[in-house]
């Protein structure tokens, strides 16, 4: 299969070596013609330490490397199959490019895009053929990442989901099927493991070490929220909750966080930047969390109780099956059991309960229930 990817950053050349090394021929373009090189070098360098661990063959590297081109205009994505949008979180200049791209490509050539958090009918609108067009999210890093979500629009043609899907399953993906909606399945449900986490921080309930000590030791969750804040970028993931919470016409579930906010603006993005939640200079030593058996329980049931209502509610809606559902958030975001069979392992009732409480503590809409789940 020809695969054209636009956009040679941290997304689309993941994606490039996920096509490649499943056999397609795979056509890389960039307008900062600097990153495309910098982007295949890097590849490179990626694939070099696979052979190293052994985990893929020097001759598979060669055939990896020999499948990838680099395009210098968008007319070289004439013989296209399928193309992958992966440039800059903008929806006028991916309109601007999709326009482009239209006058070069096939009659039957298929558009994807990677957008996190453009609504995918609003830029399949703009094309002339819009039952072309549909949503294919990849989660970073893409190699390595099974999830995959894809997402027909409103005007997506009615057999090019499942078209995608398994082609996605034969690239050996994980993918799911979601709705057209803010933060499809995982950046949606997902939300109040930060914007929870961020809150009991706010309200000096605890400090950010007991949180995510609590959410690793009581839930087995690989990384707390402020652990995990810091590997995504504090900005990025302030960006993600903001869309989130306008797309949902300010729902105050999704209320972004004063204390995250002034992180970002701060330029304490985590990681990247070397201080976050944590500090990560050399030398600087992880604060100690002290353990609280009580507190922990409440952080964890409160945590837990919220990503279970989002869960119920999504599936209320249906924005996918509950076997998507429950697959999207542990292939996407690596959580240790789905939250649908979480839920009923710790009981709805008391689901249900720890959100009463909370809303009769705040008298908050933040903590409305699911009509689903009184009925779970
Ligand atoms: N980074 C993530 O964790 C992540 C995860 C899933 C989806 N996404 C989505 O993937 C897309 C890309 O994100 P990224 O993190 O790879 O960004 P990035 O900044 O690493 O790369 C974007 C690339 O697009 C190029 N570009 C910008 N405008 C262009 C144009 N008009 N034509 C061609 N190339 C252009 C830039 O030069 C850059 O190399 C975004 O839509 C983002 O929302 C990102």
């Amino acid at each position: 299969m020809n695969v054209g990817i636009i956009g040679a950053g941290t997304m689309g050349i993941g994606i490039a070596q996920v096509a490649a090394t499943n056999g397609c021929k795979v056509l890389v373009y960039d307008a900062n013609a600097k990153q495309v090189e910098t982007a295949t070098v890097g590849l490179e360098k990626t694939l070099a330490k696979l052979v190293d661990k052994q985990k893929i063959s020097a001759e598979k590297m060669t055939e990896i490397l020999a499948n990838i081109s680099i395009a210098t205009e968008l007319k070289d994505f004439k013989d296209c199959e399928l193309i992958i949008e992966a440039i800059i979180e903008n929806k006028e200049i991916k309109t601007k490019v999709f326009t482009e791209l239209e006058n070069h490509v096939s009659e039957s050539c298929i558009i994807g895009s990677n957008t996190s958090s453009i609504s995918i009918t609003s830029l399949g609108a703009e094309l002339q053929k819009p039952e072309r067009f549909i949503g294919i999210h990849f989660f970073n890093p893409a190699p390595l990442m099974p999830l995959v979500e894809v997402i027909p629009s409103l005007l997506t043609d009615k057999s090019l989901p499942d078209k995608i899907y398994n082609l996605m399953k034969e690239w050996g993906k994980t993918p799911v099927i979601a709705k057209d909606i803010p933060g499809f399945i995982v950046n949606r449900i997902a939300r109040p493991y930060y914007g929870e986490a961020l809150r009991i921080v706010e309200e000096n309930i605890a400090t950010p070490e007991q949180v995510d000590d609590a959410m690793k030791t009581l839930g087995n969750f690989k990384m707390g929220p402020f652990e995990l804040m810091d590997l995504i970028g504090v900005d990025v993931n302030f960006s993600v909750t903001t869309t989130v919470y306008k797309e949902y016409f300010y729902d105050p579930k999704y209320k972004p966080s004063l204390l995250q906010q002034r992180m970002s603006e701060a330029k304490l993005h985590g990681r990247k930047t070397g201080k976050g939640f944590y500090d990560y200079s050399e030398g600087a030593e992880k604060p100690v969390p002290q353990k609280d058996e009580v507190l922990y329980d409440d952080i964890f049931h409160r945590i837990l109780s919220m990503l279970i209502n989002e869960a119920v509610e999504a599936k209320r809606l249906g924005i996918a099956s509950d076997e998507d559902l429950e697959l999207a958030m542990q292939k996407g975001v690596n959580y240790p059991k789905g939250l649908l069979q979480w839920g009923k392992e710790i009981g709805y009732d008391l689901v249900s309960e720890v959100l009463e409480n909370l809303y009769d503590e705040y008298q908050e809409d933040r903590y409305r229930q699911s009509p689903l789940l009184r009925r779970m």
